[in-house]
């Protein structure tokens, strides 16, 4: 698996390009983004001093010119809270004797059919400490081969755990499980973010292989590989969750879209949770109507004291909550052995 490691010699070159032809404007008046949501960027990397894989990573540093002005009350953390940063790759560069015919200057539609192209893509999170987590999505893997939005918000609640003084005893020293993790993203963040004991990334048998690439693509060193790792957890396999250890800290984001799926999901979270653990579950609204909601959360109130962390911003963990979880329409709950 390659390094993610800056070429201080590559060069990039960027030109929109759009179904209309690589400078045309429409009426959003952005060249590459149609109002139909077609549009691409087009990248040429030059002046690289070595070959083999690289991965190329776009990101927003301003903004000026958004067709559409930003409410004040809406501004974001930051600027990735606008526009997700993206890793693309790995794009394999070659000596300039086996360069490809000159059609690759043309718009893209153009290209000889047999022109190498790049499809994987990952996602960029920065990280308070030691560098960034580079994310493989794999959308055609299905539901858990992308990262959900409630995993957004959770990213930045595991970053203020981890950096403001009255959270930190929640991850340090401390097992922390990823429940049913798709991509492993959350686990991956607490263990760069903390200093906690042990991470243990969950999900059903078939997405495992994607969680231990990311894993391998991320924690290289054998100190983090150590405290890392990856189990199968069918919600409600009681002898699955018991070969995971009891966690003092779960994490569960977007894990209700299945009501059929409750009464397990509330058994394996009862099944991990040490008696003073936490649970924190990211939820977004999707299918369920309020009573299949409240089904859910009655469920856990037979095991859980449950705590609503966008209705209580007075709560300890109110802190906890970042702005970004109103602007995506996310909520966080708190769930603490009854
Ligand atoms: C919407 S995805 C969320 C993935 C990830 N937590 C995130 O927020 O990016 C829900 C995840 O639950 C997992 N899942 C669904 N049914 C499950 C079950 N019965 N037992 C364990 N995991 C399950 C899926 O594989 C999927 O990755």
């Amino acid at each position: 698996m390659a390094q993610l490691e800056r070429d201080p010699n590559g060069h990039v070159l960027t030109r929109a390009s759009t179904w209309d032809g690589p400078t045309s404007i429409d009426n959003t008046g952005i060249a590459g983004c149609c109002g139909s949501g077609k549009g691409a960027l087009e990248f040429k990397l030059t002046d690289s001093a070595s070959y083999g894989p690289k991965y190329l990573r776009v990101y927003c540093q301003q903004v000026h010119d958004f067709p559409q002005e930003q409410p004040a009350d809406s501004i974001p953390d930051d600027l990735d809270d606008l526009i997700l940063p993206l890793v693309i790759g790995p794009v394999f560069l070659h000596p300039s004797d086996r360069l490809l015919s000159s059609a690759t200057n043309k718009p893209m539609e153009l290209w000889p059919e047999d022109t190498p192209m790049v499809h994987a893509t990952y996602r960029w999170f920065g990280t308070q400490h030691r560098g960034h987590l580079a994310i493989h999505e794999a959308w055609e893997d299905g539901i858990h081969g992308k990262v959900w939005d409630s995993a957004l918000v959770m990213v930045k609640m595991i970053q203020r755990m981890a950096q403001h003084p009255s959270y930190r005893s929640y991850l340090d020293g401390k097992h922390v499980v990823d429940l049913s993790a798709g991509t492993g993203l959350l686990g991956m963040c607490a263990l760069r973010e903390s200093k906690c004991r042990r991470v243990t990334v969950t999900e059903l048998e078939e997405a495992l292989p994607l969680i231990k690439s990311n894993v391998a693509l991320n924690h290289q060193d054998g100190d983090n590989h150590d405290r890392i790792q990856v189990l199968p957890l069918l919600w409600g396999d009681h002898d699955q969750a018991m070969a995971c250890g009891k966690a003092d800290l779960i994490l569960a984001s977007d894990v209700l879209y299945e009501a059929e799926f409750f009464e397990s999901l509330v058994a394996s979270l009862v099944d991990l949770c040490a008696p003073k653990g936490r649970v924190y579950i990211g939820y977004k609204r999707r299918g369920f109507d309020h009573e299949e909601e409240a089904r859910f959360w009655t469920l856990c109130q037979a095991h859980f004291q449950v705590t609503l962390l966008n209705d209580h911003p007075d709560d300890p963990d109110g802190g906890l909550l970042p702005v970004l979880a109103t602007k995506v329409g996310v909520k966080l709950y708190r769930l603490v052995p009854a």
